[in-house]
């Protein structure tokens, strides 16, 4: 199972294998990570998801819909080149050793 490291704006670490098959929002939900709201379910319908993955991983994450670029205007935290919605990113094996970034606020 993939290992997904979610790092918190005080630099502490939660590291969780998460299931291949689960998004990145969803595997930090079901086991109570702080900091990913993710009011709408995973319907990118709300950018309180918003996450920085790591540089080193960038290119391994799915390509980014016209939908969640347009969603990504509208994160309570900065936006930045590597940001992304977590719920976007559904876990490949690919992804194992992921570091995301959780922003200072999701509302
Ligand atoms: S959970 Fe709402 S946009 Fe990702």
């Amino acid at each position: 199972m993939p290992s997904i490291t979610y790092v918190h704006t005080d630099g502490s670490r939660e590291v969780l294998d998460v299931p291949v098959g689960t998004s990145v929002m969803r595997g930090a939900v079901l086991n109570s990570v702080d900091g990913i709201v993710a009011e709408c379910g995973g319907e990118m319908m709300c950018a309180t998801c918003h996450v920085d993955v790591d540089e080193a991983y960038v290119d391994r994450m799915p390509a980014q819909s016209d939908d969640e670029k347009a969603m990504l205007e509208f994160t309570a935290s900065e936006r930045k080149p590597n940001s992304r919605l977590s719920c976007q990113l559904v876990v490949t094996p690919e992804m194992d050793g992921l570091v995301v970034y959780l922003p200072e606020s999701q509302v």
